[in-house]
């Protein structure tokens, strides 16, 4: 049986937010995510849990027109045991209706993007590449884990 939990938060406590701020430093770098980034109003946290350990977390916001997926995010040793999947399962059976338009955002770097198969797994299909959308903040507002000399990775739209 697989261990892991999802759960989505409410209100999520300062814990919990300093281990998904541990993840997201080390997936992305130190500052691509704040604290406040967790406390946003709008913003919905759905955590992955082994026993009271945070192995991932995906983020997700509701507007009037569309739902966008934000983030997903599987700490390092943790991947490639479906945390992913368990995620988007979860998302497509308890939050979403065939009907709403929804839209995710993955990056692009050294030609891969770790989320593909996942988002066209769950009928997520590209829609256009993006580009080099972080350029300007990129080992200045946060320290990417990918800058080499100079930002490289770009971000890919998906949708339904
Ligand atoms: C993308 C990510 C969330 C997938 O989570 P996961 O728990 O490893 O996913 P699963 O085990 O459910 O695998 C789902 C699919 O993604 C593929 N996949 C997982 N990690 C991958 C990676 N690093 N590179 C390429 N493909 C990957 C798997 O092969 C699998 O496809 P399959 O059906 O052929 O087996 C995870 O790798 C991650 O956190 N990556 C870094 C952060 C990131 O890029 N997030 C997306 C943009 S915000």
């Amino acid at each position: 049986m697989n261990p892991i939990r999802i759960e989505e938060k409410k209100l999520i406590n300062d814990i919990e937010i300093s281990q998904c701020l541990h993840i997201s430093n080390n997936l992305f770098g130190i500052h691509y995510h704040s604290k406040n980034y967790f406390l946003e109003k709008n913003l919905i946290i759905v955590i992955a849990l082994n026993e009271d350990e945070i192995v991932g977390f995906f983020t997700y916001i509701i507007s009037k027109n569309k739902t966008v997926i934000d983030c997903i995010a599987v700490d390092n040793k943790w991947q490639r045991k479906k945390i992913g999947t368990l995620f988007l399962e979860y998302f497509f059976k308890n939050i979403v209706n065939p009907k709403d338009k929804l839209v995710a955002y993955a990056w692009k770097v050294d030609n891969q993007i770790p989320a593909n198969n996942l988002n066209l797994k769950f009928g997520l299909k590209k829609v256009e590449n993006l580009g080099k959308i972080w350029k300007e903040e990129c080992n200045k507002s946060f320290q990417c884990i990918q800058f080499k000399n100079t930002c490289q990775c770009e971000c890919v739209l998906y949708s339904n």
